[in-house]
């Protein structure tokens, strides 16, 4: 079957609207083009999971604030096509902005407890941005399945709590983080990093790593993971930390010690792109 490529929102409807009259069952993979490894996972799991597997690329403005990276966020649309051939996808939306945020637009939906703290403390705004983007996604294309990656993990956690507050019909899957060979996240904003910026982004996973040594060797207190996860930091020069916190990792509430599974999370800009990176931690008694 042909890749078949949809701008129109009122198109993708009645696409959508068809393959459920016939029985299908409808994956919805949302991302922001410039697709990579990490994304091909996200196809792959959708692929396994539905009959008619959607791919939407739409760079979303609502989700970026007023110095954000919105103006020179990587963009490619034929190699994303390709990624898409690729990964067996069968429809891509790619809509406009005008279409997706008429004239007078100004509805917004918030998850009130969840989005503030960790991302949301640096990026106001973000996750209503985010949260009310992938709900109108969600009504388009219905899926009666998203994927998203757990590299994004409060984004995760707000879109779950979405959909259960708001009782959408859709079964959320969050899909393992993936590494280059040397374990740094894939991320479509490594792309603005210098050589020696990328080497300095080696720092967040070797963080995550020695925090997890810790764990495993014996150390619950998160103050003291915490600390060990910044000095990690500390040592790459074009490092600056703009978080490094432990949380539960169902709820995000604080936590002084790791006596549940508990998310390490990291941002930390690398000159000047902002990383973001995460391993959830568990003592061998859990
Ligand atoms: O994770 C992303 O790429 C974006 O936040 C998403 C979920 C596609 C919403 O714009």
């Amino acid at each position: 079957m042909p890749l078949e490529i949809v701008r129109d929102p009122r198109e993708l409807r009645l696409r959508v609207e068809d393959a459920r009259r016939d029985g299908r069952r409808i994956a919805l993979v949302p991302t922001m083009g410039y697709l990579h490894d990490g994304h091909v996972a996200l196809l792959a799991e959708g692929r396994r999971r539905a009959d008619l597997l959607v791919l939407s690329i739409f760079v979303n403005p609502t989700q970026f604030g007023p110095n954000e990276d919105l103006a020179r966020y990587p963009r490619d649309l034929d190699g994303d096509l390709a990624h898409a051939r690729a990964a067996g996808v069968d429809l891509v939306f790619v809509p406009e902005v005008a279409a997706m945020y008429p004239d007078g637009y100004q509805t917004y939906i918030s998850v009130r407890g969840l989005e503030q703290g960790l991302c949301g403390a640096s990026r106001p705004g973000h996750f209503a941005g985010v949260a009310s983007v992938v709900a109108k996604l969600f009504h388009l294309a219905q899926p009666h399945v998203a994927v998203f990656g757990e590299k994004d993990y409060q984004q995760l956690a707000v879109l779950r709590r979405m959909v259960r507050d708001l009782d959408f019909h859709i079964e959320l899957v969050g899909v393992p983080i993936v590494r280059e060979l040397d374990g740094l996240a894939r991320s479509s904003r490594n792309a603005y990093l210098s050589t020696s910026e990328r080497v300095d982004a080696l720092s967040l996973v070797r963080a995550l790593g020695r925090a997890e040594a810790l764990v495993r060797g014996g150390e619950c207190d998160t103050g003291r993971l915490a600390a060990a996860a910044r000095e990690v930091l500390a040592g790459a020069a074009s490092a600056r930390v703009d978080y490094v916190e432990l949380r539960d990792a169902e709820t995000l509430e604080t936590v002084a010690r790791i006596e549940r599974p508990t998310v390490l999370a990291l941002a930390v800009f690398v000159g000047k792109t902002r990383l973001i990176d995460n391993r959830v931690l568990t003592t061998t008694s859990i």
